[in-house]
């Protein structure tokens, strides 16, 4: 005797069938795409970041380390990429990520320069760079900031208060109208909260005619986790 499937049978299996590729599709393109941002902060950060480049743009990784974000740059495709670190050892780490997911060619070219700088000294590197002894004011649409230690490296080099508010300084001097300085600070250690408490209140004290800030705080995390500070500057 054949064994004819009811119809209400089939048509349930179908829609299962249906809605368990659905799902299977949707946490495919989750985990690819949307990621749970505000989980971890630099993941969050270079979401933002996302939203103002475009190809084509200028933008600077001012504390480039092990690579990760500088690379997270590279991947927008920006005409012109600076990644600035003060260590030679990031330098060297940073050139070797480009390098290992296809970035040797923009490098040779010149199109993705990662330089062993303090980012303080940055605006005189592009001035240097960008030829006709030009200013480099305004030419830039996104510069990042990770601040601290090299993860792995020597915690006593770390940023500090007074050289990061002069590469802040600088920045401000290097953005677009409507571009970002994304700035991810950890409080955790002693340099750290100063560095903190001196951008806030350097930020809190910019005029809003001119820019507009924002700051990202976890409020229940444990551990001073880290935080984001967002400037753009009005057209
Ligand atoms: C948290 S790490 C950056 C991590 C990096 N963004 C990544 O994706 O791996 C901070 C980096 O800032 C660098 N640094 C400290 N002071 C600096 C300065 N004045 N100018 C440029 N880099 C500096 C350190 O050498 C360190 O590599």
């Amino acid at each position: 005797m054949d064994i004819i499937p009811s119809p209400h049978l089939v048509v349930n299996s179908f829609t299962l069938c249906q809605s368990w590729r659905f799902d299977t599709c949707r946490g495919f393109v989750y985990d690819l795409v949307m990621k749970n941002i505000i989980r971890q902060t630099t993941e969050f950060a270079l979401h933002i970041v996302r939203a103002y480049v475009d190809p084509g743009d200028v933008v600077i990784d001012a504390t480039c380390g092990n690579g990760h974000d500088t690379l997270a740059l590279a991947e927008m495709d920006p005409a012109q990429l600076y990644a600035f670190d003060a260590q030679e050892s990031a330098v060297r780490a940073t050139t070797n990520r480009l390098e290992a997911n296809g970035y040797r060619d923009r490098i040779s070219s010149g199109r993705i320069i990662v330089e062993c700088l303090r980012h303080e000294e940055m605006k005189r590197f592009l001035e240097d760079t960008a030829g006709n002894g030009g200013s480099a004011d305004a030419s830039v649409k996104v510069i990042i900031f990770n601040l601290g230690y090299l993860p792995g490296g020597d915690k006593n080099i770390t940023t500090q208060s007074e050289t990061t508010l002069q590469a802040l300084q600088a920045s401000m001097d290097l953005i677009q109208s409507d571009g970002l300085i994304c700035i991810t600070m950890y409080s955790g250690h002693t340099e750290g909260k100063e560095e903190k408490t001196a951008l806030l209140s350097f930020t809190e004290a910019l005029d809003s005619r001119k820019w507009h800030c924002a700051y990202v705080s976890m409020p229940n995390q444990r551990h001073d986790p880290p935080e984001i500070l967002l400037i753009t500057k009005k057209p």
